[in-house]
């Protein structure tokens, strides 16, 4: 009689067992009704960068805000040796008797190049059209303009 008693006992145990292993394997049942992404938008904290440089050049008048690129002043260093703008504007565009200071512009890119490629007031003795600077070139030699002014 006890030993069927704990034949028994050991069955139940062993089918107790079965079932909890059995029931930890089983799948994770799925939500009952399926989620839907949402995105939300999230506003930068900061503006980006170019929103800047173009607002503090045309409010403030000076570079000082503007981040240059190293390599953009470098290479319009090399413009500015190469065009000789600083046989009439300087060579650190402190400005001559021939021509006006470039440090401290307060032109815009746009307008900068714009003179560069129009001759401005001055008319074909200043004008530096695409075989001698490029959009590129123009931009570079801006960014060392502006560099000019800041290191002043
Ligand atoms: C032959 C002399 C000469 C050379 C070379 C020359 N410039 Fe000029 N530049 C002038 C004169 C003169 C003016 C107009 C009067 C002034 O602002 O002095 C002028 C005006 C400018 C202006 C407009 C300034 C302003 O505030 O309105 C810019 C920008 C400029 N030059 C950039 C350059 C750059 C960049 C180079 C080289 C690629 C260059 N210049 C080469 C003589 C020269």
């Amino acid at each position: 009689m006890m030993k069927r008693l704990l034949l028994l006992c050991i069955v139940i145990l062993a089918l107790a067992g079965c079932g909890g292993g059995a029931a930890s394997n089983a799948p994770t049942p799925l939500p009952s009704s399926t989620p839907i992404p949402t995105f939300q938008f999230i506003p930068p904290t900061e503006p980006a960068a170019i929103a800047t440089a173009a607002a503090s050049t045309e409010e403030v008048g000076t570079a000082e805000a503007v981040a240059l690129d190293p390599e953009m002043v470098e290479r319009g260093r090399d413009r500015y040796v190469v065009l000789e703008c600083g046989s009439c504007h300087g060579e650190n565009g402190e400005g001559t008797e021939e021509g006006s200071a470039l440090a401290g512009t307060t032109l815009s890119e746009a307008d900068f190049i714009t003179y560069l490629r129009t001759g401005g007031d001055i008319g074909n003795d200043h004008l530096y059209s695409t075989d001698r600077l490029s959009e590129r070139g123009g931009r570079n030699l801006y960014a060392y303009v502006l560099s000019l002014s800041a290191g002043s």
